[in-house]
Formats: structure tokens, sequence, C-alpha cells
């Protein structure tokens, strides 16, 4: 968060007996360093280097790692995981408020990471870290502590049910071709909920007073094919905000509002907070993440886990597919059409099984091998946009993070009926215009591109005369939304590989932002 990526402003930072390495941000940064005044030349650009010069003092003063690391905890306004080495003193220290840590425990070893796949290779036994907690690990034992009394605290172990091979890529070459397909089981899995829990956690929604989706990025692009689903589905409206821009809205929020978080790690800043604070006002806090045990899933009132497997290439596949699999359920669940809602339930299910079917079929390395010529021919071009309708903007959307976010080509994606006002200007001779649908209205939008000299890239369950390539989806009904983001993750990773670009390494972003 502060300062370029550089040798001197990577982690660990040492400042004379302390060595620290910090994920999160000290939003203080600068009154503390004004505090410290002279006495530390800083040599990084980093606003944890501050933290080590704090531990330190401190640990000078006190001689207690513990006492120190309470100290200093108590000054950072923020949020922060934080891992302390002391010199003299066997093992390291753990601290955390806001960002996850998370302990590996293993008969010869001890691990602290802040996600489970760094040391899944090693141990399924785990300790969760709360919010306020600090760990004491050497490689025989553990100890934890609350971080404001404290006093000790008794951890579980737990077994994860993520098995190492999950991890691994296999003969895949990415983990993101892995994981696109991964979607022919996953997809399934994310509705293996029984009708019970999933009419409470409906029940929770519908009686609201108001329901706020909040998520970002893909999962943002998810809530709002969710808004369509409930919309046309079980004539409810729902809002839908990002994250990051929910505090406009939150005077809204009360007693009894329901806020759904989506999020594939569970672990997202902007996402945690709004949480956080909305729990504070009396809302129900509701959630649907990938990580059971992630602070998202851990703060909610209510929680949906859509059992994908451990996502782990940056751009998220399996995870957004698997939620909204479950979301479509859920707004079978809450419609009104018919008296039984058990059988809603099973229409909502019977449509994920028909799409899960035909996704199985459409997904094949033929199939691969089409849009991966596809992608070959338009790869050199600067500005790519995506148009769709209905369910299929959030797509069109989300096409263009995905595109964007391992691709580093421009791409943007807009609602169909909204280029006559204004987009249509930047199309020129060649642009290539992914068009996303087949209904009439969005093959005369796509016939204005191309008189404006569009190439057109039709991804439909039939083969428009517009169209200049086609990419063939079944046809899925309510769910085209999840046949339809398919072949554009398989164009987005192949764009990746024709400009030569590693898809599971995009520049400048991480897979779990727990940093606002
Ligand atoms: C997806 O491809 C992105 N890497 C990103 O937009 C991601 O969806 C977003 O950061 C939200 O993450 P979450 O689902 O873990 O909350």
């Amino acid at each position: 968060t502060h300062g370029g990526i550089s040798k001197k402003n990577a982690h660990p930072h040492r400042v004379g007996n302390v060595v620290l390495a910090h994920n999160g941000i000290v939003e203080n940064y600068d009154e503390l360093k004004h505090s410290v005044g002279n006495t530390h030349e800083f040599s990084s650009d980093t606003d944890s280097e501050v933290i080590a010069v704090l531990l330190h003092k401190a640990y000078t003063k006190t001689k207690s790692p513990d006492q120190a690391i309470r100290d200093v905890a108590k000054q950072i306004t923020g949020r922060f995981a934080i891992v302390v080495m002391f010199d003299g003193i066997p093992g390291f220290f753990a601290a955390r408020r806001g960002s996850p840590i998370i302990i590996g425990k293993a008969k010869e070893a001890t691990y602290v990471a802040s996600d489970i796949p760094a040391f899944l290779e090693y141990t399924q036994t785990v300790n969760y870290i709360d919010d306020n907690e600090m760990v004491y690990v050497t490689p025989s034992n553990t100890r934890v502590t609350n971080l404001i009394t404290g006093r000790k605290v008794q951890k579980r172990d737990i077994t994860v049910s993520w098995e190492p091979e999950e991890i691994e890529k296999g003969s895949w070459p990415h983990f993101m071709i892995k994981e696109i397909f991964d979607q022919k089981e996953t997809i399934l899995e994310a509705i293996h909920h029984n009708n019970k829990t999933i009419q409470s956690f409906v029940k929770k929604l519908e009686t609201a007073k108001g329901i706020y989706l909040i998520a970002c990025g893909t999962a943002h692009k998810v809530a709002m094919v969710a808004e369509y689903l409930f919309a046309d589905i079980a004539h409810i409206k729902i809002n839908v905000v990002p994250a990051a821009e929910m505090p406009s809205f939150e005077k809204f929020v009360h007693k009894n509002t329901a806020l759904l978080a989506i999020s594939q790690s569970g672990e997202t800043a902007d996402v945690l907070e709004i949480l956080e604070r909305g729990k504070k006002r009396g809302a129900r806090i509701l959630s649907i993440t990938n990580v059971p045990s992630s602070s998202i899933a851990r703060l909610s009132d209510a929680h949906f886990p859509i059992n994908a497997g451990a996502e782990k290439a940056v751009a998220s596949t399996k995870a957004a597919t698997s939620q909204m699999a479950l979301l479509l359920v859920c707004a079978y669940t809450a419609s009104k059409k018919h008296t039984s809602i058990k059988t809603l339930t099973d229409i909502g299910r019977g449509v994920i099984w028909n799409t899960t079917s035909a996704i199985n079929d459409m997904l094949n390395p033929r199939y691969a091998k089409h849009i991966e010529k596809i992608a070959k021919k338009i790869s050199r071009h600067q500005n790519l946009f995506i148009i769709g309708r209905g369910t299929l903007y959030p797509i069109a959307l989300e096409a263009a993070i995905k595109i964007q976010e391992v691709s580093y080509i421009h791409a943007q994606g807009f609602a169909a009926g909204e280029l006559k006002h204004g987009p249509i200007a930047l199309i020129e001779k060649g642009t290539p215009c992914v068009v996303l649908g087949d209904d009439p209205e969005t093959i005369a939008n796509a016939i204005e591109l191309q008189s404006r000299g569009g190439f057109i890239i039709g991804i439909a369950p039939t083969q428009a005369r517009v169209v200049d390539l086609w990419i063939r989806v079944p046809d899925c009904n309510s769910a085209q939304a999840i046949a339809t983001v398919i072949p554009i993750q398989l164009l987005s990773y192949y764009l990746a590989r024709a400009r030569k670009l590693d898809p599971d390494m995009p520049r400048n972003l991480a897979k779990s932002v727990t940093v606002k």
C-alpha cells in the first residue's frame, strides 16, 4: 500500500532487535512516524516500518515481547496482521486486527500464514486466530492470548476439508485453466445444501427491512446477476452496492436490514468493514463465501459455503459460477409464484443440474482450442468492448475485469442498450466487440457496432448473421449468465497466453485484498 515494489520496501523489516512482516495498512502512519521524531531514520517507504520502530522501542523498554506487542497494537489505527521475531527469543509472535492469521499445526513444525493453501502441503490441522488475539509460536508449542487483556485463549484444533491436491496444478499449465475446467464439478457442489438450510437462509433475506448485496470486483458482478435473478424470478428488489461505495447508503441500514456479502476469500477488507459497521447498527449479516472459516463467514449470522475448493488463480472463475448457482436457487426459493416453497427450491436445483450437464458437454479441449484461435486473432488489439443485456450485462462487466486483469488489454463492458448514448463513438474499423446473447435487441445493437467497423464475436446459443466469429453456449434459460461467463474466462486466459503473460501472476494484484 505504501511505496513502490523494491527491495527496500520488501518485508520483513528489521529495526534494532526486531524483525517484522506486516499485512494490512497503518492508517495513522504519518502521525506515528511523527511521534518517533528523528530517533529513527526510515529506510523504506512502507507504513509497516513504523510498527517495527515502535516495537523496537517498546521491547527495549519493557524487555517483554508480549507487552511490547500489546503496547504497539494500542497505537495502531487500521488493519494489521503482523509476524514478529525478537533477537534472543526463540520462535515468533503474530497478532491480528482485521487482517487474517491462521496457524497450521504439523507434527514437526508450526506455520503462521494469512491463508490455508500456504501450508496445506504440510498440514490440514489449523487454529483460527481471531481479531485482537496474539499467538506465540515455537516449533513445539502455540500459546494464544488476548491482545488487549493478555488473558490466555483456548483454541480448538480444526481439520480443514481441502485436500492438498486441490492446490496442485497437476498436469495443467496454470491454476486459472485448471480452475476453469474444475467448473464441470464445482457448480453442482455449490448447491449441495439441504432445502431446509436454503429456505431458512432465504427467509432471513425475505423478511428483512431492505436487502443489500455487498461485494467487490467479480463477486460484485455476481451480485448484479443476482439482482436480475431476484427481480425476474422472485419479484424482489435487492440493492447491489460495491463495498467501497456503501458508506453513502449506510444511513439506510437499520435493525433487521439484511446485508448479504458475496466473497470468494471471505477476507476482503472493504466488505468486512461494511459488515462490521452493519452489525453494530443491528443489521442481519449473511454471507456466501468459499472459505467457511474466513473472517466474513465467522462474522455472519448465517453463512453459505460454495464448496468450490481452493481457488488459487488471482482471476476468480469457479467461485463466481458457484456463487451464481447458489443465488439462483435462492431466487427460486424466494419466488411467490407457487404455494409450495419446497418445490421452488427444487425447481432452482433442476435449472442448475441441467446447466451443469450442458456445461459438461460444452467444456472440452476442442472448445478451448476454438477460443484459443479467436484469442490469437484479436490479441494485438489494445481495445476491446463487450455488450450484454439483462443478466448478461453484469457478465459483460465481468468479462472486462477478466480480460483486463490477465491480458492488460483495455476492455470495457456496456449494457447493450447504452451503446447509442456514447460508447459507440469508441468503435473503429476492426475493433473487437464481444456480443453476449442472441435476442433481437442485442443483435440490433451488434449490427450498429458492425456498421461502425466493429469486428463481432458472438457468444450465444445461436449464430446470428451479424457475427464474424461465433462461440456457442448452451441455452440455459435463467442460468444463461453461468454458461456465458465460461467462454469469457477461456478467452481471457488465452488472450494472456497469446500476449506471453502469466495468467496466474497478474501485475499489481493480490488474490485476497485485505487492505482498504
Ligand atoms: C477477480 O478476478 C478479481 N481478482 C477480483 O475482482 C476479486 O473478485 C475481488 O477482489 C473480490 O474478492 P473476494 O471475492 O475474495 O471478496
